[in-house]
């Protein structure tokens, strides 16, 4: 009896002093999910995940435990499981009481990703990791298997209300000034002509309309008509071809004209390639902390500094989350574009599109160069890399890993219709006729507006030039 006494509090003893640790509330290990696994595995490897678009998307139940992952790196790194016979399980650093962590250190509840991969506490990190001088120092890095162009988010530009151009852009500039130089040579060619064979002239005084060469030039061109009674040939002849001209051009002109003022017209983009970025009234804005920011803020010469340097200058330029950035865009007056992963800004305009119904935001400036590729980190030296290159390297091969991507790439319409939609576009419902609107013509309303204010001054200054003389004479 007494000996089980004893062994009970030895027991007692025992859990008390080796239990401590575990109950102190300051430093409890991330929990650690199973998520594939088979009998036949000979393996374990532990993974740290993070969310992307494309990549990851985690789900966790109301307490916040991860149920599971979708995406293109979930996929990857099941295929390499069944393929190498390994079992996972997620090092969840992310469990909700915790702070989101960054790649690199900041801050004291914030050692950053990669210092896990370094204390061996992970195998790799399952991520989209640009690499950086930094990062290349630390982890080793697994083939990449996304390449995405970097590319802005720009403001949409707003369709002009105002077409007026529609009147004007059916002829080209030259086009404009041959036609005003050829009704100037008209109508001189015919005064001219009216002036020196008015003597052999033998029934001038028959008709009595008032003619004037000028105002029958203008008439024609304005499809109003007009009367010339000279019959002579090398007046006739003159006539004869302006009204040809004339017949070419107008009907040219309406055929055109139409096409212009169903057009949607839109202002011109924020920027059009990433050098415009380098303007003084155009600010960047990046995610804190995350690829671009990293080799933005880092480079040490070109185009790249100036726009680190754009970064430092402004202190709204490091947003602390996508949504920051999206809203700091569509601000106004719009001035701020967002750098970024093509992947990571069609995934933004489709959050944008879902919470406002509206497409405010639109993709420019891509850049294919200089894609270098993202990818997973590894543990230097980790025994596992070579399997995991050679993998990446078959899906690529097989072509899965496209297909994946497409299966998980963000949908953005109706707000972004990339080439690769258009067939899809096509099998849709044929396009509708649109009848012209009010909107349509607002240009041609304008542009009669002023017809109209001008000849009203105009008449207004003849009125009160004719009272001024009257007055005159009464005075006189
Ligand atoms: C992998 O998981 C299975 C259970 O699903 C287990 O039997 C096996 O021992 C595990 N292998 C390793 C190396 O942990
Ligand atoms: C979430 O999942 C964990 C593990 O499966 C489970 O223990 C917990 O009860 C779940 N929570 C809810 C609210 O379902
Ligand atoms: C982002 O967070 C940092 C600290 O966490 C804070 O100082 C900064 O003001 C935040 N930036 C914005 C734009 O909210």
């Amino acid at each position: 009896m007494g000996i089980m006494v004893w062994m009970l509090q030895l027991v007692t003893c025992f859990i008390i002093f080796f239990g401590q640790p575990s109950l102190s509330v300051d430093y409890s290990p991330p929990p650690t999910v199973l998520m594939g696994s088979s009998t036949l595995n000979k393996h374990h490897l532990v993974v740290i995940v993070t969310e992307y678009p494309v990549s990851t998307k985690i789900k966790r139940n109301t307490t916040g435990y991860i149920v599971g992952m979708e995406g293109v790196s979930p996929l990857i790194l099941d295929w390499l499981s069944h393929r190498y016979k390994f079992n996972y399980s997620i090092l969840d650093i992310n469990a909700p009481p915790r702070p989101l962590q960054t790649l690199e250190a900041r801050g004291p509840n914030n050692p950053g990703i990669i210092s896990y991969a370094v204390g061996g506490e992970c195998d790799a990190i399952i991520a989209v990791i640009q690499p950086t001088p930094f990062r290349l120092r630390q982890l080793e890095f697994v083939h990449p298997w996304l390449y995405t162009p970097i590319a802005f988010i720009i403001p949409m530009p707003e369709v002009s209300q105002n077409n007026i151009d529609a009147l004007i852009k059916p002829f080209q500039f030259w086009v404009w000034m041959a036609l005003i130089l050829a009704i100037a040579s008209v109508i001189v060619t015919l005064s001219l002509l009216k002036r020196f064979l008015k003597t052999t002239s033998l029934n001038i005084t028959s008709v009595s309309i008032n003619e004037n060469s000028f105002i029958y030039v203008i008439g024609t061109l304005l499809n109003q008509g007009g009367y010339i009674s000279n019959t002579m040939t090398p007046i006739r002849l003159v006539v004869g071809a302006w009204c040809f001209l004339l017949l070419v051009l107008l009907n040219v002109y309406n055929g055109t004209l139409i096409s212009y003022v169903m057009a949607t017209v839109h202002a011109l983009p924020l920027i059009n390639s990433y050098k415009d970025v380098s303007d003084s009234h155009i600010l960047l804005v990046v995610n804190r902390g995350l690829g671009p920011d990293i080799v933005l803020s880092t480079a040490e010469s070109g185009f790249y500094k100036t726009m680190g340097d754009k970064l430092l200058a402004h202190s709204k330029s490091r947003c602390n989350s996508t949504r920051q950035c999206v809203e700091l865009v569509k601000s106004l007056p719009a001035k701020y574009v967002y750098l970024d992963g093509e992947v990571t800004l069609k995934a933004a305009i489709q959050e944008d599109y879902r919470q406002t119904g509206q497409c405010k935001l639109t993709i420019a400036a891509k850049n294919e160069d200089g894609n270098l590729g993202q990818g997973w980190g590894m543990a230097k030296a980790s025994p596992y890399r070579e399997k995991f290159n050679r993998g990446i390297l078959r899906l690529h091969e097989m072509g899965l890993i496209s297909t994946w991507q497409k299966w998980f790439e963000p949908n953005t319409r109706p707000c972004l219709n990339d080439n690769k939609d258009k067939r899809k576009a096509k099998n849709r419902k044929k396009k509708q006729l649109s009848r012209i609107s009010l909107a349509n013509l607002t240009g041609a309303f304008t542009v009669l507006g002023i017809g109209f204010l001008i000849s009203l001054l105009v008449f207004l200054i003849e009125k009160a030039v004719f009272l001024w003389k009257t007055n005159r004479v009464l005075v006189v």
